[in-house]
C-alpha cells in the first residue's frame, strides 16, 4: 500500500525526442510536472542507436524529417530519420507516443477521416512517417495530427506573420482543407491519452478551413492589413503532392477534444504577444 502510494507520487521519467522543434517544446512544456530529458539533434541523432539514458517511462518522440518537399528529392534520408529513427526510439523499451500526420491518407474522402479507414499516402513524406508508425510497434500510441503551428521553429502562421508585415498581398493555395491543430493543444491532449489505450489516435483541433481561409484568420486576429490571394495547389507547383482534403476525427470513445483552431490561433499570437490590445 504504501509502496502504491509512492509509485504514484514519483514523477515519471520522459524522454522527449526534437524537444526544440515546434511539438517538442510545447511538450516540454506540458510535462513539466515531470522530469523531462528534452533530447535535441545534437543530443541524440535518431538515425544512430540510442545513448544509454536508464529507465524511462514514457518516450515522447516527436524528432523526425518534416522537410514534406524535401523527402520527396532525398526519400533515404527521411526514411533514415521517420523510419529508422523510430525503430531506435522503439527499442528504448518504454511506453512510446509517436507523431504521425494527415499526409498517410490521399484526401479522397470529403467528411472526417477517422483511425480505422486505410492510409494511402501520396508524398515519400507520408510513406514515412506511415512506416513510422510500423516501427513504434503494437504498444505504441500512434497519435495523427494535422497542420501542426506554435511559437517556434518554421510554421505557417510565423511565415504568414512575416509575409503580412512586408508585403500587401500574399498568395495561398485555397484547395487543401484541414485542421490547423495548436501544438499547446496537441501536447494538453497528449497528457489525456497516454492515460488511454495504446493505438492509433486522430487528435486533431476542432473545425477545418483552407491554408487560404487559415491566412485570413491570422492576418484579421493580428491585425495586418495583408490581402489574400487565392491560388491552386497546381499554381503553387511543389514538389510533393499533398491530400486535397485531410480534416481528422476521431471515432474512439473517450478520445480528448481539441478546442478549435482559430482558438489555438489565437493562443499561439498570445504566445508570440502579437494580439492587438
Ligand atoms: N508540422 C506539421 O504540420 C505536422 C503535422 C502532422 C504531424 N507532424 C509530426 O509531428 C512531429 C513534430 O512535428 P514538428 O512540426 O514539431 O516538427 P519540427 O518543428 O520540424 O521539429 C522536428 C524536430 O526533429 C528534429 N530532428 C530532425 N532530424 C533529427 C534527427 N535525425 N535526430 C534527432 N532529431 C531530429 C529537428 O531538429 P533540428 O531542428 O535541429 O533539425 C526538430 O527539433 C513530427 O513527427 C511530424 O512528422 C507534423
Amino acid at each position: 500500500m504504501e509502496h502504491d502510494i509512492a509509485d504514484s507520487l514519483r514523477t515519471r521519467r520522459v524522454l522527449v525526442t526534437g524537444a526544440d522543434g515546434q511539438l517538442g517544446a510545447a511538450l516540454c512544456e506540458t510535462f513539466a510536472g515531470d522530469d523531462v530529458l528534452p533530447f535535441t539533434l545534437g543530443d541524440w541523432d535518431v538515425t544512430q542507436p540510442p545513448p544509454a539514458v536508464g529507465g524511462l517511462d514514457l518516450v515522447l518522440h516527436t524528432a523526425a524529417w518534416t522537410d514534406v518537399d524535401g523527402a520527396e528529392a532525398d526519400p533515404q534520408s527521411a526514411a533514415a530519420v521517420n523510419v529508422g529513427g523510430t525503430q531506435h526510439a522503439a527499442s528504448l523499451g518504454a511506453p512510446l507516443v509517436y507523431f504521425s500526420t494527415d499526409y498517410v491518407f490521399d484526401g479522397r474522402k470529403r467528411e472526417p477521416y477517422v483511425e480505422s479507414d486505410g492510409p494511402n499516402p501520396l508524398s515519400a513524406y507520408g510513406r514515412t512517417k506511415l512506416h513510422g508508425e510500423a516501427a513504434a510497434g503494437e504498444g505504441a500510441w500512434i497519435v495523427r495530427s494535422s497542420w501542426l503551428f506554435g511559437w517556434t521553429s518554421h510554421n505557417f502562421v510565423r511565415t504568414m506573420l512575416r509575409l503580412g508585415a512586408e508585403r500587401d498581398e500574399v498568395a495561398v493555395v485555397d484547395d487543401q482543407r484541414g485542421c490547423p491543430t495548436y501544438v499547446g493543444h496537441l501536447a494538453e491532449a497528449t497528457r489525456a491519452i497516454v492515460e488511454l489505450e495504446p493505438g492509433v489516435w486522430h487528435l486533431a483541433a476542432d473545425g477545418e478551413c483552407t491554408w487560404a481561409e487559415f491566412a485570413e484568420a491570422i492576418f484579421a486576429e493580428a491585425g495586418l492589413d495583408c490581402r489574400v490571394r487565392r491560388i491552386t495547389t497546381a499554381e503553387l507547383g511543389r514538389p510533393a503532392p499533398r491530400p486535397a482534403y485531410s480534416v481528422l476525427g476521431s471515432e474512439r470513445p473517450g478520445a480528448p477534444q481539441l478546442p478549435h483552431w482559430r482558438d489555438g490561433l489565437r493562443a499561439c499570437l498570445e504566445r508570440l504577444e502579437l494580439l492587438p490590445d
